[in-house]
């Protein structure tokens, strides 16, 4: 594996390109990085922008990009062999449930809620979690079937997939946090021990009250205007957090408390725990138990 210095863009070229859905590329680099699924890299175009995007796998690197504007646009006209740059992998991502704490029951089911491309930096994390042990439920929503993507690859890791769309064209027709409360709720039948989400802020703020009420702990990937990603410029800020720095993955616990990225109650998916690359800085004042608890 490459050492590079996560601060600096480095240069790959495009391996393969692979189309997931009606708008959506996976774009796989000719390079690999050690990275927590949850943790995003800074693609950058030169002459045109730098964006985030989150990771889809770290050996090799690839990420899922929707055509939404500009800068995706042009990435989305790339060939196979073309030149990009990135820095990374930036941020805190997914961490397992540590058994220590939890119990020797811990290895229950995880469930994975993700809408429409938050299923990439799930997909990543399915993989970790079932090579070490876990049973992985993955609930996948779009307002149509065109959005889906990834089921044949949480499917090929061996997870349960559960399809949600808003329009009924595929699986169950409803609201993905509506089903997410169905599976959360019931633990008589199979017992939740986590919750990870990764989708539009709606719906996070829809699962979070529902994982507080049921008493499950919870990691979502949140999304906020990322420009320098290293907690320096404040334009991600939000709620008090910087989502660059202090995200994007925040914790809750199962009382529905904000958990600093520092506080030791998980283990981390892999062994690089700390990315941001402004070091460890403590939560300001202002983010006690912000993100709101339920
Ligand atoms: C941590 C994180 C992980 C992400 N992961 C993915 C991913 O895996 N796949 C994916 O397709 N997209 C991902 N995004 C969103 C992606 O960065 C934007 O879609 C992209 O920047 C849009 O750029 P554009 O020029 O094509 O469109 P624009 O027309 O500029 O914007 C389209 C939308 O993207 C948002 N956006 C624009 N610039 C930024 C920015 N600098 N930071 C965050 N959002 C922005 C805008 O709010 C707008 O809603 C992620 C964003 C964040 C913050
Ligand atoms: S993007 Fe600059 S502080 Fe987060």
């Amino acid at each position: 594996m490459l050492a590079h210095d996560h601060m600096l863009p480095c240069g790959a070229c495009i391996a393969q390109i692979v189309r997931e859905g009606a708008d959506v590329k996976r774009f796989v680099l000719d390079t690999e990085i050690e990275a927590m699924p949850g943790q995003f890299i800074m693609v950058w175009l030169p002459g045109l922008d730098e964006k985030p995007f989150s990771l889809a796998s770290g050996v090799p690197v690839a990420v899922v990009v929707a055509k939404v504007g500009p800068f995706t646009r042009t990435l989305h006209d790339l060939r196979v062999g073309d030149r990009l740059w990135w820095r990374g992998p930036l941020g805190h991502g997914f961490t397992l449930p540590n058994p220590d704490v939890t119990g020797p029951v811990a290895k229950g089911t995880l469930l994975l809620v993700g809408g429409g491309y938050g299923a990439a930096p799930l997909a990543f994390l399915a993989e970790r979690a079932s090579s070490a042990g876990w049973q992985v439920m993955a609930l996948l929503g779009a307002r149509s079937e065109s959005g889906l993507i990834l089921r044949e690859r949480f499917a090929a890791l061996g997870c349960r997939v559960i399809i949600c769309t808003e329009d009924g064209s595929c699986g169950q027709q409803g609201l993905i946090t509506e089903a997410a409360e169905g599976y959360v709720g019931h633990s008589g039948r199979e017992k939740i021990t986590a919750v990870y989400g990764c989708g539009p802020l709606a719906m996070l703020e829809a699962l979070r009250p529902v994982c507080g009420e049921h008493r499950v702990p919870c990691q979502l990937s949140y999304e906020a205007f990322i420009k320098c990603g290293m907690g320096v410029c404040g334009s991600c800020a939000w709620n008090g957090l910087l989502i660059c720095h202090d995200g994007p993955v925040i914790r809750y616990s199962a009382s529905g408390e904000w958990l600093s990225p520092h506080d030791g109650d998980a283990t981390p998916v892999s062994s690089q725990m700390i990315m941001s690359p402004a070091g460890v800085v403590p939560p300001n004042d202002n983010v006690t138990g912000v993100p709101t608890p339920f």
